[in-house]
């Protein structure tokens, strides 16, 4: 007779390391706490890059601020223009191999890129217990690679990681067959880390704004402004729409804007022939991106975030600074409950509109992401060791 494992069983022959996938912006910031945390608790551990960002202000940049070793592997390989499947594809078949010959008794992946769907299912394939670090967030927007990355992920982890009691209600809601554990957010950290970090005047310069001191008036007096998600960027009737409302937004609130600009969102608006309105707009600046301690202290800083990220709706509610999110749809429910992030819609409309709603909300909002005690990558360190420990 064959017996099943149940989830988050170790498999005979692994040996007793963490594998930790990473390879975007977003999966750096969550991981790092995780892996300090691994580290000072002497659980051994090794990170896979997967490639999927590779330029050294998405990526390097991002290992020196939070103070992370080099990963012991990099997979995948990036040619311009590639889809999303192939993209996943080439990131699977890399990781596989590293994880195929290692056999770590657990891989843990954290959030909703492709990278981490790559990562998770690898494992999943090999029959080694997954984990998925910010487990049972649902935008219920179905047309964000994102959601269905994070459905996939989620039904196909032992061990699912929710950052608050609301995740956990929705994983669970959906039938997971993993177990689900509450740990609040890896996130707080490795913001206290950078903004510790970054406080200093060498990075507050890459805010312009402040580098001139042209803010009289205003402290903190300016609009931070991010975009990148596909279904806002690749669509140019959307996007015309987001960057007209962006480029009013100086006039409609006195205030100076600074648009850290993405990659993707810089070729599609040079590819749809707006990217000159953009950087001619009055009050407007546009940057690079951010490296994390300096992007720490530039969202820290402002007056009120405008953004379609993920990431910075709830790193925002963290740090008590308003945000207006430039979608019809959240995964971050908790922080729209708390006051901190108000949904406003992608027409240039809607998003003043939003805009002049929330630059005058109260920051006294609480922290719903808040951990009763143990911070949340110590939690989940604590959770690899004990799988180590069943490895034998
Ligand atoms: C990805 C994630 C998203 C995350 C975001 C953070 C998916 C489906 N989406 O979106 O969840 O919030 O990262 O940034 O995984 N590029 C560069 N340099 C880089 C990285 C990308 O020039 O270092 C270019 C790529 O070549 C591509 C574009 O930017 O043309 C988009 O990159 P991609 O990795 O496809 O997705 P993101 O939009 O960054």
């Amino acid at each position: 007779m064959t017996v099943t494992a149940g989830p988050g069983t170790v498999p005979a022959g692994c040996r007793a390391a963490v594998a930790v996938v990473l390879g975007t912006r977003p999966g750096i910031v969550k991981l790092a706490p995780v892996l300090h945390a691994l580290a000072a608790a002497r659980v051994p551990h090794f990170a896979i890059h997967s490639g999927q960002h590779y330029s050294a202000n998405m990526d390097q940049v991002f290992f020196t601020d939070l103070d992370l070793p080099a990963p012991a592997y990099r997979v995948g390989d990036r040619r311009p223009g590639m889809l999303q499947g192939e993209q996943t594809a080439e990131m699977l078949t890399g990781i596989e191999r590293v994880l195929a010959r290692e056999r770590p008794a657990l891989v843990l992946v954290g959030g909703d890129a492709n990278t981490n769907l790559a990562g998770a299912l690898a494992a999943r394939k090999l029959g080694l217990v997954v984990g998925h670090v910010e487990a049972g967030l649902r935008s219920r927007d179905w047309r964000m690679p994102e959601e269905h990355n994070r459905v996939m992920i989620d039904h196909i982890s032992d061990i699912l990681f929710a950052p608050s009691r609301h995740a956990k209600d929705t994983a669970e809601a959906e039938g997971v067959r993993g177990h689900v554990l509450v740990t609040g957010s890896t996130v707080a950290a490795a913001l206290r880390s950078s903004l510790d970090r970054g406080g200093n005047a060498a990075n507050r310069v890459t805010d312009p704004h402040q580098a001139d001191g042209h803010l009289p008036g205003h402290s903190p007096g300016y609009v931070l402004v991010t975009l990148h998600r596909a279904e806002n960027v690749d669509d140019p009737a959307v996007l015309a729409e987001l960057s007209a409302g962006v480029c009013a937004l100086p006039g409609k609130l006195g205030l100076p804007l600074t648009w850290p600009l993405h990659p993707r969102t810089r070729a599609r608006l040079t590819e749809f022939g707006l990217l000159g309105d953009v950087a001619g707009a009055a009050g407007v600046t546009l940057v690079e991106p951010a490296g994390h301690r300096a992007f720490t202290r530039l969202l820290a800083d402002a007056a009120l975030v405008v953004t379609d990220s993920g990431g910075i709706q709830q790193e925002a509610c963290i740090l008590r600074v308003p945000c207006v999110t430039a979608r019809t749809s959240t995964e971050w429910t908790e922080t729209v409950e708390a006051g901190a992030n108000l949904v406003a819609g992608v027409t240039a409309a809607e998003l003043i509109d939003g805009c002049l709603a929330m630059i005058a909300a109260p920051r006294d909002w609480d922290d719903p992401f808040e951990s009763d005690g143990v911070p949340a990558a110590q939690r989940i360190a604590g959770v690899a060791a004990e799988v180590l420990e069943a490895a034998g």
